[in-house]
């Protein structure tokens, strides 16, 4: 696939099947992902893969309770109460797999670095003919004790990007932009 293709084709998903995604089209996205550019090569991120149903159904439930609770100050997507009331809202949409990138220790350049890989690895799904989303209300909840527990990460880690692939039931329908504003200062 040409590059503007995938640049202009992705789109958030947020309807999948049930079908899972195989373990070398996850590695291809990973691989995609780690080609990224990163400050001085560090290369910080860390992939971690979820791919048990219980363990997301568990973690959309205490994401949303951590939402609930202790809404970050400006940091996240702000979603509606309703939305989080909502038993049978699933903060992943219940996509079969979901990618945290992090990084394992602090560094300054680690959210940069980590987003970069999630955009190629977005991309990368895209091509190869699946939806991805970035969950950015479950990050949160993955930076607190119990996420990071449930994600087997070490205190020190960050998770930046959580982000769902899978087989998307629909096409997606194009979202807006804003003409970029553009200053020349020639
Ligand atoms: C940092 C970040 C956080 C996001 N968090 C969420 C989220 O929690 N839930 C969700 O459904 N979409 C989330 N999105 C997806 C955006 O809503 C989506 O990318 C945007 O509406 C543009 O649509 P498009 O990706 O289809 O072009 C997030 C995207 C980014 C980049």
């Amino acid at each position: 696939m040409e590059l503007t293709d995938a640049i202009t084709g992705r789109r958030a998903v947020r309807d999948y099947s049930p079908a899972p995604v195989d373990e070398a089209t996850i590695r291809r996205l990973i691989a995609a992902a780690a080609l990224a550019p990163s400050a001085v090569n560090e290369q910080p991120w860390v992939f971690t893969v979820v791919r048990n149903r219980g363990l997301l159904d568990r973690m959309s439930v205490a994401a949303k309770a951590h939402m609930r609770t202790r809404p970050p100050a400006g940091a996240s997507p702000q979603p509606s109460r309703s939305m989080l009331d909502d038993a049978t809202f699933h903060i992943f949409y219940h996509a079969p797999v979901l990618i945290v990138v992090s990084a394992a220790s602090p560094s300054p350049w680690i959210v940069e670095d980590c987003t970069l890989a999630a955009e190629n690895l977005m991309l990368a799904a895209y091509a190869a003919g699946l939806g991805s989303c970035w969950i950015g209300l479950a990050q949160s909840y993955c930076n607190t004790e119990d996420g990071k527990a449930a994600l087997g990460l070490a205190a020190t880690a960050t998770a930046v990007a959580p982000i769902i692939v899978g087989h998307p039931n629909a096409p997606s329908p194009a979202t807006p932009r804003h003409p970029p504003e553009i200053r020349w200062l020639d």
